[in-house]
């Protein structure tokens, strides 16, 4: 199965990401895919316990194996929902041998990059993330290693995952998508769940095998922003490909709950209530919750691509609500806007992080509590997570006596996105607002 899917893992000689999203890296083949098993061993990655011999803990192997749900991405490709989704899609192949799930479910490279080790159950392992092993597996090992450059590993074809636009982007990848690896509305009808991300958050789950620790105390704010900035930018590309594509228009750019939650007598619609701002009555909005929670991130960085992001973004909001709006101006305008994303995902990444900034971030998203709730369940999700991501930051630091309180009222917010279907704007907002009270008390700048 030699076909496009295949290109997509071929980046990993680039430490910057400019380099990463050129073309001409695409094609650049570094070395072979061993796979896994290369690093299981007790006294490589294998480790029960977490080491002290180097910087390394050594239980990286473990950790994944035993608790990530990636070492399973394999496997479940062979359960009732995906036998169910390939019938559904009329699949020639069945899930685990077909490219259009392999392509994130596995590392479904082609047969020659993979090495002798090479094994396709494996999943979503190590060198997804890392990168192809066979160029750097002897020399990582050595030494020297720690005293060469990102660049110079990335020779090698180690992915220099320590840059968190870099790390971002590999995530997404798989939980936003690329050209070659999809998930559409068609799938997601079939059974498959919907892609949403969160950097911070989604890293905890995981779990994660590495420490960040060395870095400052808000790392996790930084994670947070540059993951936003990322994921607003790579939908952005997403959603311009899939403007220009044939089987526009694409229900899964669009508010998922626009179209499916239940309905009420018109004096119980809080939709008719808030009405239809900037599109035609019954058209389902573009799916902003990419966007609402990063403008703030975006504003106290660099204001002026900011304000053009968010003028950029009323122009694609105000195309994708009508009922046939320009395919063409859709996909230029989130194409304009991907690259204003990436000029302030750049600039979080160079920036640096405090107690201030935390909080004042914060405190913008709750004050904004009735807005971000409008624009439906998903974007109240990337509220609650992000939230959640930057509370957490922020306690880790900072001794605060109503931390009990704002955990909770937080853990309110994921309650009110229980039953999607009957996503209520007006009550996440006034969850939202209790936040807000609680944060406002907080000592700190304003
Ligand atoms: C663009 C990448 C991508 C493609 C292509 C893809 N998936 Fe997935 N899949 C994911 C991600 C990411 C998740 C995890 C989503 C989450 O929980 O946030 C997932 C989750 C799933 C789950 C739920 C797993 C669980 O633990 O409950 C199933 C089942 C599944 N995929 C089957 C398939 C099948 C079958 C195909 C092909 C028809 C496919 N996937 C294609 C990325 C992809
Ligand atoms: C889903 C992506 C992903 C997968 C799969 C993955 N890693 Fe990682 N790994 C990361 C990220 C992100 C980091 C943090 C960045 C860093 O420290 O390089 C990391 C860090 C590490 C580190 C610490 C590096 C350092 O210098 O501190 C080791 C060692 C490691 N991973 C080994 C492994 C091994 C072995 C496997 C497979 C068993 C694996 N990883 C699978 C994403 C992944
Ligand atoms: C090669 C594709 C790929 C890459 C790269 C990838 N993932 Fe995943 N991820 C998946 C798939 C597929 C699943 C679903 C696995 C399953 O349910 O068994 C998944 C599941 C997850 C889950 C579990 C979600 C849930 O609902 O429980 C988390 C958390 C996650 N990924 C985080 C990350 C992070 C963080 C990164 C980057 C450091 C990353 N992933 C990179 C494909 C990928
Ligand atoms: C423009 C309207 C529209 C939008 C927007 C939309 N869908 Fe759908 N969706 C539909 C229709 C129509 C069906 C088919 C329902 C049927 O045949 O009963 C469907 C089917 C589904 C199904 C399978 C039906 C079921 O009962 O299990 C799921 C799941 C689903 N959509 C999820 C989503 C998600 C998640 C999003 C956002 C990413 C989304 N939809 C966006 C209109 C929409």
């Amino acid at each position: 199965m030699a076909d496009k899917g295949q290109v997509a893992w071929r980046w990993a000689a680039c430490a910057t990401l400019a380099c990463v999203t050129s073309a001409s890296a695409q094609n650049t083949v570094v070395g072979k895919y061993n796979g896994p098993g290369g690093c299981a061993s007790s006294s490589c990655h294998g480790s029960i316990q977490p080491k002290q011999i180097t910087h390394v803990a050594q239980n990286e192997y473990s950790i994944w194996a035993g608790q990530d749900k990636h070492a399973r991405a394999y496997q479940v490709l062979s359960n009732d929902v995906s036998v169910r989704m390939a019938r559904i899609l009329n699949l020639k192949s069945p899930p685990n041998q077909n490219q259009k799930c392999l392509a994130c479910h596995a590392l479904a490279v082609a047969p020659e990059m993979r090495a002798q080790s090479f094994d396709i159950s494996d999943g979503v392992s190590c060198e997804h993330c890392h990168g192809p092993a066979a160029g750097w597996l002897g020399p990582h090992t050595v030494k020297d290693w720690e005293t060469r450059t990102a660049e110079q590993k990335a020779q090698l074809g180690m992915r220099d995952l320590r840059d968190l636009a870099i790390r971002s982007h590999t995530c997404l990848h798989c939980h936003v998508g690329t050209e070659e690896q999809s998930v559409d509305h068609q799938m997601i009808a079939a059974g498959h769940p919907d892609l949403t991300f969160e950097l911070n958050l989604f890293s905890a789950v995981m779990p994660r095998h590495w420490k960040d620790s060395d870095e400052a105390s808000w790392f996790g704010t930084k994670e947070w922003a540059v993951g936003q900035g990322m994921q607003l930018r790579d939908s952005l590309q997403r959603l311009a490909r899939r403007a220009r594509s044939s089987t526009w228009p694409e229900y899964a750019e669009l508010d998922c709950f626009a179209c499916h939650h239940s309905l009420t007598a018109p004096k119980d619609s809080w939709r008719q209530e808030v009405g239809y701002a900037g599109r035609t009555p019954g058209v389902p909005a573009w799916n902003a919750s990419r966007f609402v929670v990063f403008r703030y991130a975006a504003a106290e960085t660099d204001a002026a691509t900011a304000d053009k992001l968010e003028s950029e973004l009323a122009t694609l909001s105000g195309l994708m609500g009508q009922l046939s709006g320009d395919r063409e101006q859709i996909a230029a305008s989130a194409e304009r806007a991907a690259e204003l994303a990436h000029s302030l995902a750049g600039a979080l990444n160079g920036r640096s992080y405090d107690q201030a900034f935390t909080l004042r971030v914060m405190r913008k998203i709750t004050g904004d509590a009735s807005a971000i709730s409008q624009h439906g369940q998903r974007a109240a999700g990337q509220a609650a997570m992000s939230l959640d991501s930057l509370f957490g930051v922020y306690k880790k630091n900072t001794k605060d006596p109503a931390e009990a309180e704002i955990r909770a009222a937080i853990n309110g917010l994921f309650q009110q996105l229980d039953d999607p279907s009957a996503y209520n704007a007006p009550r996440f907002a006034a969850q939202m607002q209790k936040v807000s009270a609680l944060l406002s008390e907080q000592k700190g700048s304003h």
